[in-house]
Order: C-alpha cells, then structure tokens, then sequence
C-alpha cells in the first residue's frame, strides 16, 4: 500500500516539496502557465521562500525549514465571480479546523483570513484568481503558518508559532495534511451547494465578533463593532448605532 497521509479525495494527492523557491504562489502560478494543466488540489510546499508575499504588497517572512509555506490550486468554476469571497471562508475555516484541535477557542480568524491566537498572527493567507470571461478559471491559495520557529524579528509585528504557545515541535506534513482534508471538505460543502452554511460557521469563528473596539478609517480613529461579513465579504462595523461597510483597504484594526 501507498504511504499517503493525505486523507481526502483531491488536496494534496498531487504534492510537489521544493527546498528552496522566491514564493510558492508565483512558481505554482508560472506552472500554470508554462506546462500542460494540473490536477485540481496540487500543492507546492516550500522549505524555504525567498521572496515570500503577502497581503497588500507585504513580505512574508519565514524561517527555512521551520513554517509551513504552501499553495493550494483550485479549479472553483461552480463558485460565481460575485462569490469568490466565499473561497477565502473555506480557505480560512480548513485552517481554522485543523489548528482549533491543538489551539482550541482561543484560536480566531481575523477578517478576512487571517489566523490569530489570542491577539497575535499564527499565520497569513493570500488568494489569487484568474478569472476568464467572467468566470473563475483557478485560484492558487497561499497559506503561511508559524510552526516551529522560535523567534520572530521586531519587522514581524505580532507574529506567534504553535511551538511558542505549545512549547513542542510538530510535524509539518501532518499538519499539512490535516489543513488540506479540512478545506476539502469545507470546499465540497461550498460545491454541494451549502453556501449559507459555510457563511455561518465563518462569522461564529471571527477574531473580535460583537465586542466593543477600536478601529481606524480614513485617519480616523473610532470605537466599534463587528457584527456582520457581507456574502461578498465586506466587513459590517456598527459605529454609533449605525452599520457601516468597509473593503480590506478601508479599515485597520487597533490594539490598544
Ligand atoms: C498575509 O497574511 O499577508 C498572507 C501571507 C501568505 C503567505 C503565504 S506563504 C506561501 C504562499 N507563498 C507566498 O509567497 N505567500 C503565501
């Protein structure tokens, strides 16, 4: 019998490790376009990413051998454009899943997809989507998890590993493996339709749900609180009674 740890139908069966790679999105992405397709759920896992990217033009940064650096392909053309927020729900939800067995309820994911354990960033999630003729060609899902590493530079903000917090090392393949069975089934729930449901579950999971905060915008700094995520993943802030909607770029949240 084959040794595959890889228990679900698709992610991950087709796994390619690399030592070293500037970042594993862009080489999934330069795969895509330059050899013959790929079977839906491929994942590139890199040891080492020299040029890792985040969100909003960030870096990420990852010390080689230690994080969990990998993208996903998915070929989610039952997923309309309008929808594509939803990916990131499933995406953040099969992470979310796989580390609340080791983390429990003090694990959230931060709007829209990041993965925070108490106040500080477990890991960080970047979705790129080509889509073609109005409609989702594929999407290649970048996830970086802080597993082993130790210590962090200042450069790194809030940044935390599961070995801070456990104080053990673990196994990265397993827990890759435990990610890629969980957002597979979140992914089957969103293609059988369950799309209300995953929505649900995703708000119940939110870092600072319905719990009085400071938030800036526009400059502005302001006391409020999160009470919804748009269908098409707006995030809903009440601020002095009233509902207001902001995009990614519109909003900061503050510690404080
Ligand atoms: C963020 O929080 O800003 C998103 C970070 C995403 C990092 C991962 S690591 C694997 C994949 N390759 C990249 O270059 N970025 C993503």
């Amino acid at each position: 019998m084959q040794n595959n740890i890889f228990s679900g139908l698709f992610v991950g069966q087709n796994l390619v490790t690399i030592k070293e790679v500037d970042s594993t999105n862009t080489f999934l992405k330069n795969l895509l376009s330059n050899s013959k397709p790929l079977p839906e759920g491929t994942v590139i896992m890199a040891e080492s990413q020299y040029a890792g990217r985040g969100q909003q033009q960030n870096k990420w940064h990852s010390e080689p051998g230690k994080n969990l650096t990998f993208s996903i392909l998915l070929t989610p053309g039952f997923v309309p454009v309008i929808s594509q927020f939803d990916l990131n729900r499933v995406v953040s939800l099969g992470v979310f899943d796989a580390l609340e067995v080791y983390l429990g309820d003090k694990l959230k994911i931060k709007w829209p997809n990041d993965i925070y354990y108490e106040d500080r960033k477990l890991g960080g999630i970047l979705i790129e989507t080509n889509i073609l003729s109005g409609h989702i060609k594929h999407v290649i899902i970048g996830i970086g998890l802080n597993i082993n590493q130790e210590n962090f530079d200042a450069g790194a903000g809030n940044a935390i590993s599961l070995k801070q917090i456990l104080h053990k090392d673990y196994d990265l393949r397993t827990i890759l493996s435990e990610i890629c069975a969980h957002i597979e089934a979140y992914y089957l729930s969103l293609k059988a339709g369950r799309f209300s449901a995953v929505r649900e579950v995703y708000l119940s999971r939110l870092y600072w749900l319905n719990q009085q905060k400071y938030f800036r915008s526009n400059d502005q700094v302001f006391e409020g609180i999160i009470r919804n995520v748009k269908d098409e993943g707006l995030l809903v802030v009440e601020n002095n009674n009233e509902l207001q909607e902001f995009s990614l770029k519109q909003i900061e949240f503050l510690n404080k």
